[in-house]
């Protein structure tokens, strides 16, 4: 029987296991011009707590009673299109299922012997061009600059702050532990690092690791940290919008303090980014990445999560911090 995680209740807050339901189906055959695909790995992203809410976005909603879906990498089991083959790995937008039959449009085709396979969920995939596309379109880093990154040691963060570095900046990252703070320093390269759960004046902190102020802030995570950057930031700052994890789980948006003020004052500019707006530029972008990993540059670490029955549990983790890097689960 194939196994299959639906969506069985909208989270009220953080999102719980019994809001999850597995069930069976009969193991389905490729269909016409289709591909069985046999799933490997799953991606989980904080952005699927988003869709859990019935609420009108840049995405549908997942429906209740429906698969939970994301990226994930599978193997071809069986083709009956003539553009794939038994043993070929691919990525695309796909059902959280063991097995599914899909015409393959919508797939991308794997090279398994440019990087691991579990790289095209993260510094190959979505998470490495969340990275590189809000810095080259939005954060516009320059030598000499400072570049401040929230959610440090996570799958995008981590990324962004080195690609700060090959761009010369002075790179300063939050996080939520001190072992990912230790990493950001000592792996991947970031300047300074500043465990926000233990940090009682974020502005004042983030002031003395930024003694030249801030000019490009790349926000992961929202609230309360986006509130001390904007203190710091100075005359021409950009501030890219990627992400606001410390938010997705309010039942109702606290209000903060006002931007406005400090955005006319420093002549900045603050602006939301989606990586899907800019798929046309995806390849490009990989390739770039791709040389970046080969030649050192970059480095990435995942949190791997064994068996198809914790995808779940490692989603709700996210929203803990229990990863470093890139969150994926292998079957
Ligand atoms: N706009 C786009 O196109 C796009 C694309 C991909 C991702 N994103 C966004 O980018 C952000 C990072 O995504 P990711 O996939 O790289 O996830 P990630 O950073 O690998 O994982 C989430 C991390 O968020 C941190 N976190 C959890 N709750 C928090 C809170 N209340 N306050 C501060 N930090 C908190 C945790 O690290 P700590 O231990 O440090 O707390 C956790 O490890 C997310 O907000 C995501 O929605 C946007």
């Amino acid at each position: 029987m194939n196994k299959i995680i639906v969506l069985k209740s909208r989270p009220e807050r953080t999102p719980q296991s019994d809001n999850f339901k597995f069930i069976e189906e009969a193991t389905p055959e490729a269909g016409e011009n289709e591909v069985l695909l046999k799933t490997k790995y799953i991606s989980v992203d904080p952005y699927l707590r988003g869709r859990m809410r019935d609420e009108e976005s840049y995405i549908p909603p997942f429906k209740v009673g429906e698969p939970i879906e994301s990226m994930l990498v599978a193997e071809v089991t069986e083709s009956n299109n003539s553009n794939y083959k038994k043993g070929d790995f691919v990525s695309g937008m796909l059902a959280w299922k063991e097995y599914q039959s899909i015409h393959p449009k919508q797939l991308n085709k794997l090279d398994k012997d440019l990087a691991p396979l579990s790289a095209y969920l993260g510094i190959l995939g979505l998470t490495g061009l969340t990275a590189h596309l809000a810095l080259k379109h939005i954060g516009k880093p320059k030598n000499g600059e400072t570049l401040v990154v929230s959610g440090a040691a996570g799958a995008v963060g981590s990324i962004a702050g080195q690609i700060g570095k090959i761009k010369g900046c002075r790179v300063v990252g939050t996080a939520g532990t001190d072992e990912k703070v230790n990493q950001i320093t000592k792996e991947f390269g970031f300047d300074e690092g500043i465990n926000y759960k233990t940090t009682e004046n974020m502005q004042k902190v983030l002031a003395k690791k930024c003694p030249d102020g801030i000019d490009v802030y790349f926000d992961n995570v929202g609230g309360e940290i986006l509130d001390a950057v904007l203190q710091n930031i100075n005359k021409f700052a950009r501030i890219i919008n990627c992400g606001a994890i410390s938010l997705y789980n309010k039942k109702e948006v606290p209000t903060g303090p006002r931007p406005e003020g400090i955005l006319i004052k420093k002549s900045a500019l603050m602006q939301g980014f989606l990586v899907r707006n800019h798929a046309q530029e995806y390849e490009e972008a990989i390739k770039e990445l791709a040389g970046w990993l080969k030649t050192g540059k970059l480095k990435y670490d995942e949190t791997i999560v064994k068996g198809f029955e914790n995808t779940p549990g490692a989603f709700i983790d996210l929203f803990e911090g229990k990863n470093k890097g890139k969150m994926i689960v292998e079957l």
